[in-house]
């Protein structure tokens, strides 16, 4: 098939490059000409394992171009994926600008009967809007093409985005029209080729299921860091309550692991735009207003334990940063709360020796430009040099089993604050380590 993808930031580009992936004719458009030339000459504006190859090797094809003009991307394509920002507003809302621009655009430049496929993550009811903006568009230029506009919302993770493209674990479908549908299960059914893995749906509950599966997501951190920060009062370990309930089948283990709160581009996003969703709707959400006032709590909880480790004072402390992406697999640091302790640590006077294996790049061009509190390091190990503790807060993979006597050699105190409960207790006791986890866990 032959489709345009609008929108070349993360899901966009990881869309369109799986699709020119399974040999159908992908246009990727974007109002950002560097950008474009930049991804023309395989330079990948984010890191996201394994897109540079695909969008190197169909672009090498003429699967996938890159153009900034809508016109002809749509002029040979009867699929055209929307796939641009949804920032948040001042008020918390979903800000539609972008999707409602493209709406217009598509509406001047259309020249053919036409399904728009909405992947921005967007309220209910924006179905609606961008079908009436084109609409409106199409009668000013007195064109009567027909417009279909599906709901079909993206699940990707960061670090992980092209094998849950390629391996989905459903592709919901919020459209009435059985024609429409039947074109984009055709489209998708090489991606879901072993098991059927679509879900149809009306377009209310397609966009209501975006916000629903991540709010749900979000809803069990905050829940598990509540519990976590229970069991230290109790006495009992997290790790071992996760084991415990995560063993019933309708709990089920995955993500349930507490930490130093949830970051990101979207859970903050979209909870605070559910909860906007609802207030606009008469209806005031208990659940979801506590899911993130726990989390931003929960992001200043390493601090709570270095106050109360070494006073509300920090001058003349240095700690070592592990960590700035909000999570591993990725260089993102929007809404990490590695931001948000360095930040009030730097307010208490301490200073910062930083280090992440993706995200230095990112952290000194637009979080800690020119901050003399925060010093970049090469290494872990160069973090921890003089340092009054190492503060754990991204998972990375290297940070799993570091050597401890070379560390000791070189901290001025050994103690560890691990916001993402990585190490052994007895391990490190043994190493002669005072060790801070979340929720006892060990
Ligand atoms: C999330 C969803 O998982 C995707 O399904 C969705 O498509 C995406 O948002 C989106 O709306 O675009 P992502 O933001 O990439 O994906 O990150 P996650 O892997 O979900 O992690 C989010 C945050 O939760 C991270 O800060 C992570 O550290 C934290 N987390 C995750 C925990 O604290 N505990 C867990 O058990 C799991």
């Amino acid at each position: 098939m032959n489709i345009t993808v609008i929108g070349t930031g993360y899901v966009g580009l990881v869309t369109g490059a799986c699709f020119s992936e399974m040999g159908n004719k992908v246009f990727c458009v974007d109002i950002d000409n560097g950008k474009l030339e930049k991804l023309k000459k395989g330079l990948i504006p984010l890191y996201e394992p394994g897109l540079e190859d695909l969008v190197k090797r169909n672009y090498k094809k003429s699967d996938l171009k890159f153009t900034n003009k809508l016109k002809e991307g749509i002029k040979n394509s009867n699929i055209c994926f929307i796939a641009v920002g949804t920032p948040m507003d001042e008020d918390g809302s979903a800000d539609l600008k972008h999707v409602l621009d493209v709406a217009t655009e598509i509406g001047q430049v259309m020249s053919h009967d036409l399904i728009v496929v909405n992947k921005s993550t967007v309220p209910v009811g924006t179905a609606d809007k961008v079908k009436k903006t084109i609409k409106q568009e199409l009668k000013k230029r007195g064109a009567e093409y027909k417009v279909d506009v599906v709901s079909n919302p993206e699940f990707l993770k960061e670090g992980s985005a092209v094998g849950d493209f390629m391996r989905p674990d459903r592709v919901i479908i919020g459209s009435d029209n059985p024609e429409v549908i039947n074109t984009l299960k055709e489209l998708y059914f090489p991606f879901t080729i072993n098991h059927e893995r679509f879900i149809i749906m009306d377009v209310y509950s397609a966009e209501m299921t975006k916000y629903a599966s991540n709010a749900m997501l979000a809803t069990r951190i905050s829940f598990m860091n509540e519990m976590a920060n229970i069991c230290e009062r109790v006495g009992a370990d997290i790790n071992r309550v996760r084991e415990g309930i995560g063993s019933d089948s309708r709990i089920g283990y995955r993500f349930l692991y507490p930490g130093c709160g949830y970051g990101g581009s979207c859970f903050p996003k979209d909870v605070k735009a559910l909860i906007k969703t609802a207030q606009d709707h008469d209806y005031d959400s208990h659940i979801l207003k506590q899911v993130e006032k726990v989390n931003n709590e929960q992001k200043l909880y390493l601090v709570k334990k270095i106050k109360e480790r070494f006073g509300e004072d920090l001058y003349g402390h240095s700690f070592a940063m592990w960590g700035l992406s909000f999570k591993p697999g990725t260089d993102d640091m929007r809404e990490a709360p590695s931001v948000v302790i360095i930040n009030k640590l730097i307010k208490l006077g301490a200073k910062i020796k930083a280090y992440d294996p993706q995200a230095m790049d990112v952290a000194k061009k637009y979080y800690f430009k020119n901050n003399p509190h925060v010093e970049f390091c090469d290494n872990k190990y160069q973090t921890v040099e003089g340092a009054s503790a190492i503060i754990l807060v991204t998972e990375w993979k290297e940070f799993r089993s570091p050597d401890f006597d070379d560390i000791g050699a070189v901290i001025k105190n050994k103690i560890i604050f691990d916001g993402r409960n990585q190490y052994h207790k007895e391990y490190l006791k043994s190493k002669g380590f005072e060790y801070y986890p979340i929720g006892n866990g060990s």
